[in-house]
């Protein structure tokens, strides 16, 4: 399979929802409830012991999805997540080591970042399209508006804090390409099997790039 670049990854959606599974039995109602709301880029976090089956069973069984890890910390996650089908990675952090496991394994990888340090050794590295984590509580819009001058070169991806109201702001400026978030994937949805109440959150969600 013809590996992504984290362009592409950022690209195809304006939102990329970070999704917690605690039941393997969510995951492919849920993948097949995004991508009917037009979301198909789909990140399945490692914090939960179900993460990797649930992976594996949206590559699996719903070929229309493009499913990644999130929560990336190590290498280890990142040879987990790609023996479980996953085609990127996002990590909370940046490390060399997450970089070249990424690389080695044929992962496109959004690193995290919160600082203007650590999008040096991420563009060190060759990593220009970042995560901005955690980025309203890191600064939000603000900080990406300071971070377009020295970081020109930079794309980001803020998440953490992002809703449907404070996506549009971010949305809007010039080295942000999409946002992630998790309330396209709410767990009471979850737990009552309202996939058309996912299916709406994500069809919001198409129109929000501006
Ligand atoms: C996370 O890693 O938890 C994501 O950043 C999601 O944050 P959110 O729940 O604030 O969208």
């Amino acid at each position: 399979m013809k590996q992504l670049t984290a362009l592409q990854v950022m690209q195809d959606a304006p939102v990329i929802p970070v999704m917690v599974l605690n039941d393997v039995a969510h995951a492919v109602p849920l993948a097949q409830a995004l991508v009917a709301g037009g979301v198909r880029m789909l990140e399945v976090t490692l914090r939960t012991p179900q993460a990797l089956a649930c992976i594996e069973a949206i590559a699996r069984s719903v070929p229309q999805a493009v499913v990644g890890a999130g929560t990336v910390r190590n290498r280890g996650d990142v040879l987990a997540a790609a023996r479980a089908g996953a085609r990127f990675a996002v990590s909370p952090g940046y490390t060399s080591a997450v970089g070249q496991a990424c690389r080695d394994a044929g992962l496109a990888l959004l690193p995290g970042v919160a600082t203007s340090s650590e999008i040096m050794a991420a563009q060190e590295d060759g990593f220009t399209e970042l995560k901005f984590f955690p980025a309203m509580q890191a600064g939000g819009a603000a900080m990406l508006r300071a971070w377009s001058g020295p970081f020109w070169d930079v794309r980001f991806c803020p998440t953490g804090g992002v809703t449907l109201q404070n996506a549009s702001e971010l949305l809007a400026l010039p080295n942000v390409v999409c946002v992630g978030g998790s309330w396209l994937a709410p767990g009471d949805a979850l737990e009552s099997g309202d996939w058309a109440r996912i299916t709406q959150l994500a069809r919001d969600t198409t129109t929000l790039r501006v």
